[in-house]
């Protein structure tokens, strides 16, 4: 069995978001945005599991966001991209993207089994219990309107999986959703289980992340508000018996002089910005989800066109070093990094700010 990084609890963790769509998290046009092709996904992989990153999250997503670009309108799908992950590098987590209402338990419940099998125990699921109309539509789902629906049907749809993964013997399922006679779920899952990953934003996702997850993904749009969000979801799921840690996700631009990355962030998120597809996509954020408060729209929108809303970190690696050390303290356990081009960013991040996270104790040495 290989240790599953992600259950490291004393490492502040550092992984990797979207690299598997098209465009990863910036909206723009610039040439050099990202380009999601199975090589240039292999290459950042190893390129994280090599330098120590702890985990691949990736978007599960079935249509783009339109625009001069259709953001998000090439996508790998996530549990096929992780097992081919899995199977090319040696110690990195690598999770896959779950729609509770496009996939079955059962067949999601074996899939991360055979999946977690492949990388001896690496594997780790995102559960996602639905915001995007459109995407449903396409998919001919009809997406409840209420929270409180689609987290019932998230709960029953996990504890179904959960069942899978502990239960030998064929068993019969009869919950509101689900019905199911003589079913069971081998092999199992390397530990029984895999790392649960959930991002929520309403009272209900929150209700449902402190319950079953390990951890909340979140976005940060202020830190000083974040400890206090953080602190919750913690109490939230002390209150339960249970902890889960908070992660949010970052824009990365790090240059040699805070003019280099200052310039470099105007021209591709602000001169070059698919505004199309930031219109479009933060619209539909405030139309069905709850993840980012609504009060803070302007800001929200140049981070949406820098990082699909992740929190900028915009400077010298000292800068970079100073944001996520602030993060830390704000309580959150780890972040995910997000480049232009991940292939041809990260190995500066990697050789910059890497050390100065290790010399400050906020990541281990490797
Ligand atoms: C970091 C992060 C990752 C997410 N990943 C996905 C995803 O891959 N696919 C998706 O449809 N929704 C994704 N979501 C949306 C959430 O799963 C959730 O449905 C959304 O935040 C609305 O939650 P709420 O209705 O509880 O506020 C993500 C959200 C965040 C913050």
């Amino acid at each position: 069995m290989s240790d599953n990084l992600m259950l490291d609890k004393d490492q502040f963790k550092i992984g990797f978001f979207a690299s598997n769509c098209s465009g990863g998290m910036a909206v723009t046009q610039v040439p050099e945005r990202w380009v999601n092709s199975w090589d240039n996904n292999v290459a950042l992989a190893q390129l994280a599991d090599d330098a120590g990153c702890d985990f691949l999250l990736p978007i599960a997503r079935w249509i783009g966001y339109g625009g001069a670009t259709d953001f998000h309108g090439s996508v790998l799908e996530t549990m096929a991209w992780a097992a081919g992950l899995l199977a090319l590098t040696k110690r990195i987590s690598v999770i896959a993207t779950m729609h509770t209402a496009f996939n079955h338990p059962v067949v999601v419940a074996k899939q991360i089994a055979t999946v977690d099998q492949i990388a001896h125990g690496r594997a780790g699921l995102n559960i996602v219990c639905g915001w995007n109309k459109p995407e449903y539509d396409a998919l001919g789902v009809e997406l409840p309107a209420d929270h409180e629906t689609r987290y019932a049907y998230g709960e029953e749809w996990y504890q179904f999986v959960k069942k899978l993964w502990t239960e030998d013997k064929a068993f019969d399922w009869d919950s509101k959703y689900f019905h199911a006679k003589g079913v069971y779920g081998n092999p199992k899952p390397v530990r029984g289980t895999v790392p649960i990953v959930n991002a929520a934003g309403s009272d209900e996702g929150r209700e449902f992340a402190t319950r079953n997850a390990n951890f909340l993904f979140t976005p940060v749009i202020d830190l000083e508000r974040s400890k206090g969000e953080v602190a919750d979801v913690k109490e939230k799921a002390a209150s339960k018996g249970r902890e889960v840690d908070v992660i949010t996700f970052v824009t990365v631009v790090c240059r040699p002089t805070q003019k280099e990355a200052d310039d470099y962030l105007k021209y591709y998120a602000e001169d070059n910005a698919d505004w199309e597809a930031v219109e479009n996509l933060v619209n539909l954020q405030f139309a069905h989800a709850e993840s980012f408060p609504h009060d803070l729209l302007a800001l929200i929108k140049d981070r949406f066109a820098a990082g699909h809303g992740g929190y900028p970190l915009v400077g010298t690696p000292e800068v970079v070093a100073d944001g996520i050390e602030q993060i830390r303290d704000a309580g959150f356990g780890g972040i995910t990094l997000a480049f232009v081009d991940y292939v041809k960013e990260f190995p500066y991040f990697r050789d910059e700010v890497m050390p100065l996270l290790e010399k400050r104790g906020i990541r281990k040495k490797q």
